[in-house]
């Protein structure tokens, strides 16, 4: 039986799980082979969780079993010994980033009692969220991107030009982008990584106000991890692209393909969600290594007591 307090027992193990996966994919950093990148990271990760006193289980990953040798869906981490954790992870969030040496790459992993995560395919999923203390159900998935900003700016109390909409770069998006600039609000457009855009978001500090938008559903549940932690709202629908994806989906256990789901179904338990830069970014700082030490910066986060931590860890390489 695990609790919020045996997640963070373990958080430091997962901690260095996560800066382990960030140190191995930097040798990849800009040379153009974005799957040498990840597996690289999907190897230190892996190693890493399996030194976690847990009986772990990867819900959200690789891909399922067939398709990925290492931390697919449904695979067994840990030593087999303490609590069960359910765990969703990304061990390189921007692959694309890392091989072309762009921002904001970053390894994610979030670990949950068993049963917190929803076991998401991986499809995409389309989503809307905010960040914390805004009236619930002031967003609307069904709802257009035009009215959806205007809900926020009347909720915030301030006027639609003030507010910033975090968007990924893709011409699928090309909608919703219009509809910003219909609302007369900002867009801030991301090349990739829509994670890091949430936890953006869900900083009362940052400059966004709402996230819209198709991406990854893997990305959606580590999203919904972020805001359950720091809280927020969230919708996420998935998005099959194929007959094969509905398929995979059923076979995860997803019932209705049409659902909308909320933040706190897709992490409806306690999480330690941990995010560590691979390459600097607006969020994290990138792994660097001089005279053989590793230095990496990470953002650990409780739902259990809202902590919210930034570590700067130095190891020698090599010890
Ligand atoms: P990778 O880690 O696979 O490179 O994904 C990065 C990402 O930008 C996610 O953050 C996002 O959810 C998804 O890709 C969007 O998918 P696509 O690139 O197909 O539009």
């Amino acid at each position: 039986m695990s609790d919020g307090h045996s997640l963070d027992r373990i958080a430091l193990a997962a901690l260095n799980a996560a800066e382990m996966a960030a140190i191995a994919a930097l040798a990849h950093v800009g040379r153009g082979d974005k799957i040498a990148a990840d597996q690289a990271a999907v190897d230190a990760m892996r190693k890493g969780l399996n030194a976690i006193p847990m009986k772990g289980r990867i819900v959200i990953g690789e891909g399922e079993r067939d398709e990925a040798p290492m931390l697919y869906i449904g695979e067994e981490v840990g030593t087999g010994e303490g609590p069960e954790i359910d765990i969703a992870l990304d061990p390189l969030e921007g692959t694309s980033l890392t091989a072309g040496g762009k921002p904001d790459a970053m390894v994610l992993l979030a670990l949950a009692e068993r049963g917190g995560l929803l076991h998401a395919p991986d499809t995409y999923m389309d989503k809307i969220m905010v960040g914390p203390g805004l009236p619930e159900g002031v967003i609307d998935l069904d709802k257009s991107p035009y009215d959806n900003i205007i809900s926020v700016a009347r909720a915030k109390g301030v006027d639609p030009t003030e507010l910033t909409v975090w968007v990924l770069e893709r011409e699928r998006h090309d909608h919703i982008v219009k509809d910003v600039h219909r609302a007369g609000a900002r867009v801030r457009l991301i090349p990739d990584g829509d994670v890091a855009a949430i936890v953006g978001i869900a900083d009362p500090d940052s400059a966004g106000d709402l996230y819209i938008g198709r991406g990854g559903a893997p990305e959606g549940a580590l999203a919904a991890s972020v805001l359950r932690a720091m809280g927020g709202q969230m919708e996420g629908r998935l998005h099959f692209r194929t007959d094969d994806e509905r398929e995979r989906a059923k076979k995860t256990g997803v019932t209705d393909l049409d659902r909308k789901y909320s933040g706190a179904e897709l992490a409806s338990k306690d999480v330690i969600f941990i995010a560590t830069g691979v390459t600097s970014g607006f969020l994290l700082k990138g792994v660097e290594i001089k005279d053989g030490v590793a230095s990496t910066e990470s953002l650990l986060l409780s739902s259990a007591n809202g902590m919210r931590r930034v570590i700067e860890t130095r190891r020698k390489l090599g010890s």
